[in-house]
């Protein structure tokens, strides 16, 4: 088979410095081994996340300047609207600036003391508002899903008999509603299968509860269902991202991965009172209904780039790119989470460095050794991030959309190999100093 190419040519360049060992374990020391705390001038490839890092089209910089900045019913808000209605098909959407923005409006209406929010596994923010609203967010997922060596197709799939026993132990009234992420991030951006939605779908309608999707990478989902699914080889993604939408109550979205955008995100919701209440909680705290807290301009790159992200030459290159860095690291002998996800490749970090204990943070000393070593800037996802909640423990390596070239991921590869060879090199790390919540972002750490 041919080279599956880049779907776009490049048009601006944003060049990229390269730093020596020394001034990045300066660098190192500054920011306390903190990865979050390093200036991204100091960065070389950084793969921190995929989340509003990736770049615009043509198409998306010339909505730029065509958004209408008026306060009420902007152009721009009402292309954002029917892009929105046309791709998912709900009727209620609020813009808001980012995916925690959409959760924090969502819990405060729904969550609260005694609540339980059960999802395949929430991603830190969501877990973080639901908790703060007072209510449990409870992980369930399946047995596959946790074991990074096993290769299943769908290992984002909520757990149903886990779904089940928790409403006969909980009762259906503590939980306001059932989530699943699509695709799952906290394990590998690894897809939920359209029948696993369907059984969700029944299990939610046995007992009147609502499921929401936490949709940030919807269309990878979808494309991966189209790959993998039986009955979906030849649908459209258009028609499976409808399907996965169709069988939702509502979704919080992040724009920062999808949408193709810097900034922004979405609320869907079928029920008018809840759309109701969030829309004058978004007036309260975010901004008019038809701006949600951005500017025109931004509605406008968002109604571009969920039109482009449903483009399959992209969506092809975008899953082949990840699959492509996720199998040279395998056939080194690194151990990945299996198979490649879509927005990441997920090391073990476990495996990576058997002689780093759970409590010296295997994730975080590898990720240091990254960066030291050839200035490639990953992310824990393991027990620093998740505190006692980690299925496992990973150094995700998060590739934005449409910015690296495929030598930036064979220096990648060799980077990572490199440092795999000498492996016995890593430390592992202490904490100095942390916040009470989402201590990953700005906790100090030291060498061990
Ligand atoms: N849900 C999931 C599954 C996410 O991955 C993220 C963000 C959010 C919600 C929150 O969206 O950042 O726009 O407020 N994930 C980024 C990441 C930050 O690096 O995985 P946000």
């Amino acid at each position: 088979m041919r080279s599956i190419i880049e779907p776009f040519r490049i048009k601006v360049v944003e060049p990229i410095r390269i730093t020596t060992q020394a001034e990045r374990e300066e660098q190192l020391r500054k920011a306390h081994y903190n990865l979050f705390l390093i200036p991204a001038e100091y960065v070389l490839i950084d793969l921190l996340t995929d989340s509003g890092t990736g770049a615009m089209s043509s198409d998306q910089w010339a909505g730029i300047m065509r958004g209408d900045e008026s306060y009420a019913g902007a152009r721009s808000f009402y292309r954002f609207y029917d892009r929105m209605q046309e791709i998912t098909g709900f009727e209620h959407i609020l813009p808001t600036h980012q995916g925690r923005a959409s959760e924090r409006l969502l819990f405060e209406l729904i969550g609260g003391p005694d609540k339980v929010v059960p999802n395949n596994a929430h991603f830190d923010t969501t877990r973080a508002n639901i908790e703060h609203s007072g209510a449990k967010a409870l992980d369930l997922l399946t047995e596959e899903g946790q074991t990074p060596s096993c290769d299943a197709p769908f290992k984002g799939n909520l757990n149903i008999e886990a779904l089940r026993a928790l409403i006969s132990e909980v009762g259906a009234e503590r939980i306001p509603a059932v989530f699943i992420t699509v695709t799952c991030n906290n394990i590998g951006g690894q897809p939920v299968s359209m029948e696993n939605l369907r059984q969700a779908r029944a299990v939610c309608d046995e007992f009147g509860l609502p499921l929401f999707l936490d949709a940030c990478r919807f269309a990878e989902n979808a494309y991966f269902i189209k790959m993998r699914e039986p009955g979906y080889e030849d649908k459209s993604v258009a028609e499976i991202v409808r399907e996965m939408f169709d069988l939702a109550d509502g979704a919080t979205i992040s724009a920062k991965k999808d949408g193709l955008v810097n900034i922004g995100g979405v609320l869907l919701l079928r029920d008018k009172t809840l759309f109701q209440n969030a829309s004058n909680q978004l007036i309260l705290t975010e901004g008019y209904v038809t701006y949600g807290g951005l500017a025109g301009r931004d509605l406008e790159a968002m109604a571009q780039g969920f039109a482009e992200v449903l483009h399959e030459d992209y969506l092809q290159y975008r899953i082949r790119s990840t699959a492509y860095v996720g199998e040279k690291l395998l056939d080194a002998g690194v151990s990945i989470v299996r198979p490649p996800g879509g927005h990441a490749i997920y090391i073990d970090a476990a495996a990576f460095c058997p002689h780093i204990p759970t409590t010296e943070f295997p994730g975080q000393g590898l990720a240091i050794e990254l960066y030291r070593h050839v200035g490639i800037r990953s992310c824990e996802i393991g027990s620093i991030m998740f505190e006692g909640n980690a299925p496992m423990e990973l150094v995700r390596l998060a590739i934005p959309r449409r910015v690296y070239t495929q030598s930036h991921m064979d220096y990648t590869c060799e980077g990572i190999i490199e440092v795999f060879e000498n492996r016995d090199r890593i430390r592992g790390v202490k904490i100095i100093e942390q916040p009470p919540a989402l201590r990953h972002f700005t906790a100090k750490f030291d060498l061990v």
